[in-house]
C-alpha cells in the first residue's frame, strides 16, 4: 500500500511534527508528509520542515477578515497536496465549521489534556486548580464542536504535588509525541472506524476509550464540575 499522503497543521515549536518525522524515518509510519502549514511565519516547525526537505507554507490568519476567509485559504492550500489525513499539531486557531465539514473524518488534533475534561486553553494550569492527580494528552477526530471530538487514543501521566504548569507541559508533550505518531498509524492503516460517536480500533473499542466516553457523560450531566469524574480517571 502506498504511504497516505498528509498534511500537518502548526503553530509553533513543531515537536510532535518532529515526532512523526522521526517515526517515518525510522519506518514505523507509513505516511508522507507532504506539506507542514503554519498560521504563524515565526513558527519554529517551519525550519523543522525545512529541514527534512518538506513544503513549508504559512496561511497567516491575520492577513483575513474572519475565520472564514482564514479557513478557505487554508483550505485551497490543503487541497494542493490532497491528503488523506490533515493533522493538527500544535494548531492553535479554531477552525470554521464549513471547514471541518469538508475534511470531516479525515482531519485529527492533539491536545494536551484527558478530554472531555479541560478542552481549550491553559490546561495544565486548570489540571492543578482542580487538584487532579491523572493528567495527560488526547489525539481526537474533530468536529465542530470545540475539542470535543470522538477520541482516538489518550496517554497519562502522574501529577505531583510538585507539579508546575510547566513541568506538567514537559511531562504531557512526551506523552504528546508517542500517542500522535501512534494515532496517524492507526488512521493510515485504516484500522479505525467511528460508530455511533466512538472511535474503534479493529472494530473493537478500547477499554480506555469507554472509560472516557462515561466520564463524558458524567461531565455533561453534572455541567463541568463533576467530582466522580476524577475517579473515571484514577
Ligand atoms: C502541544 O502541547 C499541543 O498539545 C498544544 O500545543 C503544543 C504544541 O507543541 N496544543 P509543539 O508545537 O508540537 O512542540
Amino acid at each position: 500500500m502506498a504511504d497516505m499522503p498528509v498534511v500537518v497543521l502548526i503553530s509553533g515549536s513543531g515537536s510532535n511534527l518532529q515526532a512523526l518525522i522521526d517515526a517515518i524515518r525510522a519506518g514505523t509510519l507509513p505516511v508522507s508528509i507532504r506539506a507542514v502549514v503554519s498560521n504563524r511565519a515565526d513558527a519554529y516547525g517551519l525550519e523543522r520542515a525545512a529541514a527534512a526537505g518538506i513544503p513549508a507554507r504559512v496561511i497567516d490568519h491575520h492577513d483575513f477578515d474572519g475565520s472564514r476567509e482564514f479557513c478557505l485559504a487554508l483550505a485551497a492550500c490543503i487541497g494542493e497536496y490532497t491528503p488523506g489525513l490533515i493533522v493538527l499539531a500544535g494548531f492553535m486557531r479554531v477552525l470554521h465549521p464549513d471547514f471541518v465539514a469538508q475534511f470531516r473524518d479525515r482531519l485529527v488534533n492533539l491536545h494536551p489534556s484527558l478530554l472531555p475534561r479541560y478542552p481549550g486553553l491553559h490546561t495544565h494550569r486548570r489540571v492543578l486548580e482542580h487538584g487532579d492527580k491523572v493528567h495527560g494528552a488526547s489525539v481526537h477526530f474533530v468536529t465542530e464542536d470545540l475539542d470535543a471530538g470522538p477520541v482516538i487514543i489518550q496517554g497519562r501521566v502522574a501529577v505531583e504535588p510538585s507539579d508546575t504548569p510547566e513541568s506538567l507541559e514537559e511531562k504531557v508533550r512526551g506523552v504528546e509525541h508517542w500517542i500522535l505518531p501512534t494515532a496517524v498509524r492507526w488512521f493510515a492503516q485504516q484500522r479505525l472506524t467511528i460508530d455511533d460517536g466512538r472511535v474503534l480500533l479493529d472494530g473493537r473499542v478500547r477499554p480506555e476509550q469507554g472509560l472516557a466516553q462515561g466520564a463524558a457523560r458524567e461531565i455533561n450531566q453534572d455541567n463541568g464540575t463533576s467530582t466522580t469524574s476524577t475517579t473515571v480517571f484514577k
